[in-house]
């Protein structure tokens, strides 16, 4: 009989690609997808340890299942990512119930683990070397970059693809674990990027986002002259069949010209920027080792807009960093209100072992002061949202068509036969545009024309 594979998956875009990608591997093997873990003979997690509430709700999901490895213990458990990197030993002393721990350095072994676990070799822990643990090759060659298999399945939609194009993280930002967990930076070349994608096209897909941590940091030093990120960007422009690209997180500091230039001429490029401020002060920015000021990101952001018109930015916030006082946050406010984010992801800082910021700073702000400039910062951002988003009622759009919305496949796929349902698609812009018509429309980019609108969602009808 099949084992039946049920993979949970939690924290950024790379851990969803990563899941696919174990997912791709494991269903080549024989292994059979379940979406119940009830139903599953081996249960995988895949793990972040961005902050210490992803990190609790793994554990509190690990001791839940204590009871059913008691009952069938021939079910394997898995934790796969960043945490098990950083955890594994930990993850072991609090749940001596997991059989496998494997680091994202480390996945593309996975099946022949799973194979050695279960024939009595478990518990097994393997994971990349720690930073400080050799030479830079030596750390670098210890997160093997595995070029993938692929499974729509397991992809949201299967006409939107993820492709890596750098692994790992050599910012250091104060405040982050990502370094660490994910190791040295690392270009893929640009002829694997450039392969994958044709095979993806190939398969149907239209839309490829590209991923790095500072994706905007890419550069493949094979090639003379060396391939960065706009030249990429041109070479896949070129790939018959894909009709969408687009690339995350850039980071501030190299969001050159050239860059924003290549997205106003490459057709296919969507004007959309997600680029990370954290804070709007420059005191925290430079405790957070950003290497920029508020200035420059200013400036930045200026030269984005002169450039691409009509450009969707987005950003990140961490709020209650070590020593943010009220006029730091004031700061943060004023270039929230300046800026006209399309949207922007909040966080509360949580202090994180093993970082720089976590040795150097107390983590000095109360909880109850970073819950109320979360809300504000949050309430802020929603008004210039819902503000932009009304100045597309009445307008005509084009979509990427997603598929049905969550309401729609929670009722179930005999619900679908009823046309018409209800529909999501994006913006070359990346709005979400929610619209009745036939299912059969998944996939397809078309005119929409928006009738009313949300902070993070547009209605609309067919054109
Ligand atoms: N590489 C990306 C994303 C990193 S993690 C970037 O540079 O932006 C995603 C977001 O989580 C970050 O942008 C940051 O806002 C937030 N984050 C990272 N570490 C955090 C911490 N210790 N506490 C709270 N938020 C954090
Ligand atoms: Fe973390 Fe900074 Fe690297 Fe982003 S750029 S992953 S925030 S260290
Ligand atoms: Fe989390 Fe790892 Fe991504 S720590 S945010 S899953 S790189």
């Amino acid at each position: 009989m099949p084992r039946r594979l049920y993979i949970e998956t939690v924290g950024c875009q790379m851990n969803v690609l990563d899941s696919e990608l174990v997912a791709a591997g494991l269903l080549e093997r024989g292994y059979e997808l379940v979406d119940d873990r009830r139903r599953a003979d081996t249960i995988l997690f895949n793990t972040c340890s961005v902050r210490q509430h992803a990190e609790d709700k793994i554990y509190s999901a690990l001791g839940r299942l204590k009871h059913l490895k008691g009952q069938r213990p021939g079910t394997i458990i898995g934790v796969l990512g960043c945490m098990a990197q950083k955890e594994r030993h930990a993850i072991l002393r609090r749940a001596p119930h997991v059989d496998l721990i494997v680091g994202p350095g480390q996945l593309g072994r996975l099946p022949a683990l799973l194979d050695e676990v279960a024939a009595g070799g478990g518990p097994r822990i393997e994971v990349s070397l720690d930073r400080t643990a050799g030479d830079r090759p030596a750390v670098m060659a210890s997160f093997e970059p595995y070029d993938p298999g692929r499974t729509a399945r397991m992809r949201p939609t299967p006409d939107q693809a993820m492709v890596r194009i750098i692994l790992g993280c050599d910012r250091f930002c104060s405040y982050c674990v990502v370094p660490g967990v994910r190791g040295p930076e690392q270009s893929r070349p640009a002829v694997n990027i450039e392969a994958e994608v044709r095979r993806l096209a190939g398969e149907g897909c239209v839309e490829v986002t590209l991923l790095g941590q500072a994706v905007n940091r890419y550069c493949d030093a094979t090639t003379r002259p060396e391939t960065r990120l706009p030249g990429l960007l041109a070479k896949l422009n070129q790939i018959e069949g894909i009709r969408r690209l687009k690339f995350v997180t850039n980071h501030p500091r190299y969001m050159g010209r050239e860059l924003i230039g290549a997205v106003r001429d490459l057709e296919k490029v969507s004007p959309y920027f997600h680029v990370p401020a954290q804070s709007g002060s420059d005191a925290v920015l430079e405790r957070m080792n950003r290497g920029y000021t508020s200035a420059e990101y200013r400036e930045m952001l200026a030269m984005i807009r002169e450039t691409v018109r009509g450009a969707s930015v987005t950003s990140d916030f961490i709020v209650g960093f070590c020593g943010e006082t009220e006029e730091d946050f004031r700061r943060t406010v004023e270039l929230v209100r300046e800026s006209r984010f399309k949207n922007s992801f909040i966080f509360k800082y949580s202090p994180r072992p093993g970082t720089k910021a976590a040795e150097l700073y107390a983590d000095d702000v109360p909880y109850p002061v970073k819950q109320r400039r979360n809300n504000e910062l949050l309430a802020i951002q929603n008004a210039i949202s819902l503000a932009d988003n009304r100045g597309f009622v009445g307008r005509e759009v084009e979509i990427l068509v997603e598929g049905p919305s969550k309401v729609e496949q929670k009722r179930g796929p005999a619900a679908y036969e009823q046309a018409p349902v209800q529909l999501v698609g994006r913006t070359v812009c990346d709005r979400i545009v929610v619209f009745d018509g036939p299912r059969e429309l998944t996939g397809r980019i078309l005119p929409v024309r928006i009738e009313r609108a949300e902070a993070t969602t547009l209605f609309a009808r067919l054109a």
